[in-house]
């Protein structure tokens, strides 16, 4: 693969988690792959004073010890800016012509901003104070970090602030999942495969759902997740992108504004939830203390940063419908929930049954409908359930599976999220980012359920034990049938499961 171009990247928000937990290891990876610029450095920038080298040594606390990781470290340098300094952004404009000269970098700069959100318009305004923002002969790419607004006016007005100072086609909204590989082999099983598309449809889909579950709770993040919660922190984003890799139309061609035009065009289709719909449709739940295998588990609302009468929603389940050509009449449910008993994200496709029963309800055992089942993580992967006769005597059918896991290709590495966004956006590739039409689309389909539930406190917030399934209500959204109850393996399925 062709290396990207000389470069330098900028982390605004340096000294946070994010930048040790996921950007420098996945940057360390990319080191260790040879697939950098040959000609490449970080400079972390944030709040805190740090030297470089205390810099390297804070950031890298998740990387393995030895020479390469030493090698690795000789690219990474430090400087103080506060985002809202207009005197700091000459300090680092001035820094980055150090190392330009230094390294002999050309200055194409990516400035990622991991800050919290409230200063991504400040940043961005700071950098095109010091000139930073523009250059005839050389990229500046701006990488933003999610959440992208809190609702559909304050992402709006995000992007006519960022979008004064940069252009469309700098701006890089990111959304981890998007990076997940087997979130890009959707469009892959979908349109390299004869035998999937014809079958996409209304005609023979009965219903589509999506689950994101978690086992972790809120983790130490209760200041931000009471101001968030799962609609905005999981669902606006992560679960519609999902929806809109499952239900786009075939893009012409493989390049970011036709893959990302379709991904609009779902947007545009969903059916938006009326305000007095919004209880039926939509079930919001908050998980309460329980015992996990026999250790003693806190509610959401013991949690540090928790208002103890908070009616935040740790889960959201919900049903919707797509209004267009494909898809009219097929339901989609969608879930997501934190302190659910597993870790796993998958899309069922719940085909049609068969026009006829031949087989008698005796003779069946089993979901009847065939499954298509797309394993986003872990175990990623693929499964089809369908029926088979039972050797023997009679017409006893069962269900069975055909699946295949990532993990067989043993040779091959399945890159983290971040390290695939991160190389993409060093080559200049928008395809597997959020395009602001996109980002807004997504905010008007949520926007009513966040009115409804503002307004309208009676709606409940349904208690879950921690390390279940969610609201037993959350079952009663689906009218024909139910949800698949996922486990770690993919195809572990069935009456065990180990969580
Ligand atoms: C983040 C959310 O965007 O995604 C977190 O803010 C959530 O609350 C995380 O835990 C889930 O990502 P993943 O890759 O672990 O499924």
């Amino acid at each position: 693969m062709k290396k990207p171009q000389s470069q330098i990247l900028i982390i605004f928000g340096a000294s946070g988690d994010l930048t040790k937990r996921k950007l420098i290891p996945a940057l360390f990876d990319l080191f260790q792959q040879d697939l950098l610029p040959e000609k490449f450095v970080v400079l972390g920038a944030s709040r805190t004073m740090l030297s470089d080298e205390e810099f390297r040594k804070n950031a890298g606390v998740f990387l393995p010890s030895g020479e390469l990781t030493e090698s690795f470290n000789k690219n990474l340098f430090y400087e103080p800016v506060s985002p809202d300094h207009q005197a700091d952004f000459e300090k680092l404009k001035t820094r980055l012509d150090q190392l330009q000269k230094a390294y002999d970098l050309d200055p194409n700069y990516i400035f990622y901003l991991s800050t919290p959100p409230a200063v991504y318009d400040v940043v961005a305004k700071n950098l095109a104070t010091a000139g930073l923002n523009k250059s005839m002969k050389y990229f500046r790419r701006l990488i933003v970090e999610k959440p992208f607004g809190m609702d559909y006016d304050s992402a709006k007005k995000l992007n006519i602030d960022l979008m004064q100072d940069f252009e469309e086609h700098q701006i890089f909204r990111i959304d981890h999942y998007l990076g997940i590989e087997s979130v890009q082999n959707m469009l892959v099983t979908r349109f390299a495969n004869g035998i999937f598309e014809p079958m996409w449809n209304r005609n023979y889909i009965h219903r589509v759902e999506i689950t994101s579950a978690e086992s972790l709770g809120v983790e130490g993040r209760g200041g931000y997740y009471e101001h968030s919660g799962a609609l905005r922190d999981m669902l606006q984003n992560h679960l519609l992108q999902l929806v809109g890799f499952v239900a786009m139309e075939p893009p012409v061609v493989m390049k970011a504004d036709a893959i990302r035009n379709e991904i609009v065009k779902v947007f545009q289709s969903l059916r938006i939830i009326d305000e007095n719909e919004v209880e039926k449709s939509v079930i919001r739940g908050q998980y309460i203390s329980s015992t996990i295998k026999g250790e003693e588990v806190r509610g959401y609302r013991e949690e540090a940063g928790v208002d103890p009468h908070s009616r935040t929603e740790t889960f959201v389940a919900m049903r919707f419908f797509i209004d267009n050509w494909r898809w009219g009449g097929v339901p989609f449910y969608i879930r997501t929930g934190k302190k659910l008993p597993a870790k796993v994200t998958e899309i069922v496709i719940h085909f049609r049954q068969v026009p006829h029963h031949l087989f008698t309800n005796a003779e069946l055992s089993g979901p009847i409908d065939n499954q298509l089942i797309i394993r986003i993580q872990p175990d990623e992967g693929i499964l089809l359930k369908f029926r088979m006769k039972t050797p023997g005597a009679g017409f006893q059918t069962q269900t069975v599976n055909m699946d295949f896991h990532y993990s067989d290709l043993a040779e091959i590495r399945l890159p983290a999220a971040y390290e695939r966004l991160l190389l993409d956006c060093m080559h200049g590739d928008a395809t597997l980012f959020s395009r602001s039409d996109a980002v807004e689309e997504a905010w008007k389909f949520v926007q009513p359920i966040l009115r409804a539930w503002k307004d309208n406190p009676e709606i409940p917030v349904y208690g879950y034990p921690a390390g279940t399934w969610g609201p037993e209500v959350s079952n009663n959204l689906i009218e024909e049938g139910e949800w698949r109850y996922p486990c770690k393996n993919l195809s572990n399925d069935g009456t065990w499961c180990e969580l």
